[in-house]
Formats: C-alpha cells, structure tokens, sequence
C-alpha cells in the first residue's frame, strides 16, 4: 500500500499564524502536526509517501521541513496541486505517483489518538474499493457527513450540510483502490467551487462499489482553528511519556508529567504538567500551567502561563496577568513596557485577536 498525505490548501482559519508557515507545521506538543501524520502513516507500515503540497512559500517550507524523509525510514514524493480545487482533484493530480495501489489518504492537518495500524491491516486484507472512517461528534455541519442504512452500510455521504441527518462525521483518514479515480474524474466541483471526496465516495456508492465504514471510538481532532489546535495539544500531551532532558535548578518544582527537552533551563520556577519546554527554551522566575506546549529557543521570564502553545523563538517577560488559552506565534515579543505614556502598545498582524482585562 502507499501512503498520499495532503499538505496543500491555505489555512485561512489559522489566520495570522499561517500567513508565514504552513498549518500542517503548526506544532502540538512541539512536534509539527504534518509530523504526526506521518509518522502515524509510517508506523501502520506504509513506506511509499506522496505529499500533495502548494505551489507557494509555505510549499517550500513543507518541502524543506520534511525533505526526502529519510529520518523517518520513508520515501517521500511531493506532488504539487496548483491551487486548493479540493481533495479529489488532490487524488486527481496523484495518479502516477499511485499507480494502481491500493493507498491511504491522511489529511495533513489531522491529529487521531491511537494511530492508524489497526485500520491499514483491515483494509490491505479485504477487497473492499474504500474504507472510511467515521466518528461521532457534535457539530456535523462542519465536516462531511455520513448516513449509514440499517445493516450498518454507507448509504449517504453530505458535505457540510446545513441541515446535518446524521452525527457521524469523516475523519480525514480514506482507503481507496484504483476505483477511485473512475469517481474524481466523473464529478463536478461543489458550491464551493471543489472536487469534493466526498462526492467521488457517494459515486463510488452509487455506482455499486464496496465502501466500508469504520466507526472510530477514541478522540480525533481536525486542527483547523486555534480552539482545535489547543484542543489536540491538551489531547497530545496527556498521552505522551514525559521525560527531563534539560536542566532544572534546585529552587523550581516540576510535576511528573512534565518533558524539559535538550538544552532547556527552568529556574526558580513552577511547572505543572501536562507540559512540555522546548529545545534552549529559557523558563525564570515563572509559572507554566498544565497544558501548555513551549516550542524551542523562547523565553518565559516573571510571568505566568497556562492552557498555551507558544511558537519557536518567542519572548514573555514580566507580564502582570496570567496568559491562558492562547496560541503565540513565532518571534513574537510580548514584555511590559516601562516606558510613558502608559498605553499598550502593539504591533499585531492581520486577523490577530488580543483580549485585553
Ligand atoms: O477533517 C475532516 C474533514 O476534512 C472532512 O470531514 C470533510 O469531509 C473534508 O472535506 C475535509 O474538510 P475540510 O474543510 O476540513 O478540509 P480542508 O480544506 O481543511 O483540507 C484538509 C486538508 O487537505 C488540509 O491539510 C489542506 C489539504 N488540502 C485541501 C484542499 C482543499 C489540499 O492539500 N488540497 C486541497 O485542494
């Protein structure tokens, strides 16, 4: 089987943290979300990987963060879409690279907890034409949604209906064979302009192929705005094992389920976990909330913070309030200013929200 993993499209509801990067590389628990996806790919024993990307910067950037795959024991292959037009024409425009392999198709921009093991092996033993995978959730008109009949068959499949018939929802993982293509390259875009996947499956329904559905039970989070983001860190950081790489001086507490990686210092502070301090990342006379995902090279001095994902290279120092559910960009300098007249003072990007006490 091989592996196709989408890295395209724009990120829009990311907004200002992707103007400058990718989504797919917005780290949880300081591991790129992309990262995550292919390592879930590589571990269910998929070696062959195709990763649709743009033709833009944050393309370059993917390309770069990834390059050829060598330090996960894979093979990667990009394959460059021209503009978003949608996940099928996604599967469209990776004909060679697929052949006519079965595949798993990851949507770069999904976190699922437990892996994707277990569904690969059903899948490559069946002669199923698809699998899908389902789970249930509460707001359905946000996602693809599926109708299932009485002997548990897929009969339906609506993207984003307003008026959802079901809460079973597609979760960004599809198993396909050759079949698949017969489908992309009969349907017509959608409302919103994109060859949807979901339509290319109802034609798979349709046209009498098997589409196998497979109800997924523990948690997924589809990463796309800032609340999922922080969301599937919480969710991330429970299950990961913690370690102390990094230097912690005598004055500071640090529960047990905290990580300090390589080269990081915590000094005269309170950490409690779930939490993880980056590579170089400096934490003084501070308190890092459960939570809380601190990238590499940042800077957490006399302030308090709690329920956050800070990016690489960024400053906090001497902040009076408790910073909590946010997620900080990269480079970002956040610091009390001493200086009159007595305002805030900011220099925010487009589509930056601050809630001011
Ligand atoms: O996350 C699950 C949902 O993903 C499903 O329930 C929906 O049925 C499915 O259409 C999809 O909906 P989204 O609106 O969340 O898809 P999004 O545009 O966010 O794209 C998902 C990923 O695929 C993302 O990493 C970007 C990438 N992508 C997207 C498009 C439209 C591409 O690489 N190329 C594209 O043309």
């Amino acid at each position: 089987m091989k592996g196709l993993i989408l890295s395209g499209g724009k990120g829009s509801r990311l907004y200002p943290l992707t103007y400058t990067s990718a989504k797919q590389l917005v780290p949880v628990a300081n591991k790129p979300v992309l990262f995550r996806v292919i390592e879930a790919v590589r571990d269910a024993g998929i070696t062959d990987i195709g990763i649709v990307v743009g033709i833009d910067d944050n393309a370059r950037q993917v390309r770069e963060a990834v390059g050829r795959g060598n330090r996960w024991g894979v093979k990667v292959t990009f394959i460059p879409q021209e503009a978003p037009l949608g996940l099928a024409h996604a599967v469209k425009i990776s004909r060679d690279f697929l052949g006519d392999d079965r595949f798993v198709m990851f949507l770069g921009d999904n976190v699922i907890q437990g892996g994707i093991s277990e569904l690969i092996s059903q899948f490559a033993h069946s002669n199923w034409n698809s699998q899908i995978v389902l789970t249930r959730v509460e707001r359905p008109e946000q996602y693809g949604v599926a109708v299932l009949g009485e002997d548990g068959s897929v009969v339906r499949l609506i993207e984003k209906p307003k008026d959802p018939p079901s809460d079973l929802a597609l979760v960004g993982i599809y198993m396909f064979d050759h079949h698949i293509f017969e489908a992309v390259n009969a349907i017509k875009p959608s409302w919103r302009g994109e060859l949807e996947i979901t339509d290319a499956i109802q034609w798979l329904v349709d046209h009498g192929y098997s589409v196998h559905p497979y109800i997924h039970r523990g948690w997924w989070i589809d990463t796309g705005r800032p609340d999922d983001m922080l969301n599937a860190n919480d969710k991330v950081l429970e299950e990961l094992k913690h370690e102390i790489r990094g230097f912690v001086d005598k004055e500071s507490r640090v529960s047990d389920n905290v990580t300090i990686e390589e080269g990081a210092e915590v000094i005269n502070s309170v950490i409690r976990g779930p939490t993880i301090i980056g590579e170089k990342t400096r934490i003084v006379n501070s308190y890092v909330g459960p939570f809380t995902s601190i990238y590499h090279h940042c800077v957490i001095e006399n302030s308090e913070i709690e329920h956050c994902i800070v990016l690489e290279h960024s400053v906090i120092e001497d902040i009076p309030a408790r910073i909590a559910d946010s997620l900080i960009g990269r480079y970002v300098e956040l610091r009390r200013s001493p200086y009159k007249p007595k305002a805030y003072k900011l220099t925010l990007g487009d589509h930056s929200k601050v809630g001011i006490l």
